[in-house]
């Protein structure tokens, strides 16, 4: 593929108006901003430099990315943190073109240094609003538990979040997959259910497809992040399609962290000509060298990505968030009338 088609792709996909289902605030920490409030908040580091720090952002698996992830946050301290962490983002987002945003804000990572809810919520959402009444960001956020911690300490999490309900559409579920299985967290989700939130959780990222199956019939999520190893599962795809239950896919995240080799080996592509309603995503762009775009470039680049299938990948996002279908239906129409 020459260069100059590249570039044409590139600009094409970073001009139009996109929706990313799939992104952790925390993943979104920058190297120069982690150093800086390291420094502002006498965090030692074992990195002191932005080349330092970005030299080690290479992973063997999930948990040895969450290693570096969870040391990543502990720089966050104050409301001002939390302001900048989400500015950075959204300013990325206009930046992209990415003009609607469901995020996932993980209060259990902050709690041990010390952070309250009250402090992590102003900060994000003050940005927010900045970026609302700035360029007319739309951004849903997501409450995401980590599932290495016993579902007690979720659901203490939950009422922690209680006053702040009105601001999170849905609940998720992330961090180390393996030996958490989505059985763990059934009283969890049905609480929250029952409190109106809705509900997606990760799975199949390197858990087997019955955590696929376990997150849609004792969660009942209604999307599924990442769920790649669907494809080893023919009755769970034919119900996928079936149901048209959407998997936020992150291509750059899962080469990254090795769940494949390569791009040129990743299935995202097979899923979606199957019928599969799968959306791209960044995961934690910060770590993993590229952000909404860079992910549509890199499928392009290694599996021949057409604008056709970008355009469905990007319906698709529209369709799988948690906005109303009277908002889903503005973005669509402000979609095609961009093609
Ligand atoms: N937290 C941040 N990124 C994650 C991922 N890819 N899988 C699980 N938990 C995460
Ligand atoms: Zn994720």
């Amino acid at each position: 593929m020459s260069l100059e088609s590249q570039q044409h792709f590139s600009n094409w996909v970073a001009s139009l108006p996109k929706a990313e289902l799939h992104l952790h605030i925390d993943g979104s920490l920058q190297a120069h901003r982690l150093l800086s409030l390291a420094r502002k908040n006498s965090i030692e580091l074992p990195y002191s430099s932005v080349e330092e720090v970005e030299a080690a952002y290479q992973f063997e698996n999930l948990q040895s990315f969450l290693d570096l992830y969870y040391l990543g946050a502990s720089v966050l301290i104050d409301e001002d943190d939390f302001y900048h962490l989400m500015m950075d983002y959204l300013l990325k987002c206009k930046e992209q073109n990415i003009v609607h945003t469901e995020i996932m804000v993980e209060p259990q990572t902050y709690a041990p240094n010390g952070v309250s809810f009250a402090t992590m919520m102003s900060g994000f959402q003050r940005a927010i609003s900045d970026a609302s009444e700035g360029w007319g960001q739309s951004v849903l956020l997501i409450l995401s538990f980590l599932r290495h911690m016993s579902e007690d300490e979720c659901i203490q999490a939950l009422a922690d979040a209680q006053p702040y309900k009105g601001s999170f559409v849905a609940i998720g579920l992330a961090s180390a997959e393996n030996g958490n299985p989505p059985k763990k967290f059934k009283r969890l989700y049905q609480m929250a259910i029952e409190q109106g939130y809705r509900a997606t959780a990760h799975a199949g990222e390197e858990g087997p497809p019955q955590y696929i199956w376990d997150s849609l019939n004792e969660l009942k999520v209604e999307r599924i992040d990442h769920g790649v190893r669907c494809v080893e599962d023919e009755a769970l795809l034919a119900h996928l399609i079936e149901q048209q239950i959407a998997l936020t896919v992150c291509p750059l995240s899962n080469t990254k962290l090795c769940v494949f080799d390569s791009m040129q080996q990743h299935n995202v592509l097979e899923l979606l000509e199957q019928g599969i309603a799968v959306t791209i995503n960044s995961d934690d762009p910060a770590y993993f060298d590229g952000y909404l775009n860079e992910n549509f470039d890199a499928l392009h680049q290694s599996l021949a990505l057409t604008k056709a299938q970008a355009l469905t990948l990007i319906e698709n996002s529209f369709k799988a968030s948690f906005l109303t279908q009277s908002d889903k239906d503005t973005y669509l129409a402000a979609l095609a009338a961009h093609c």
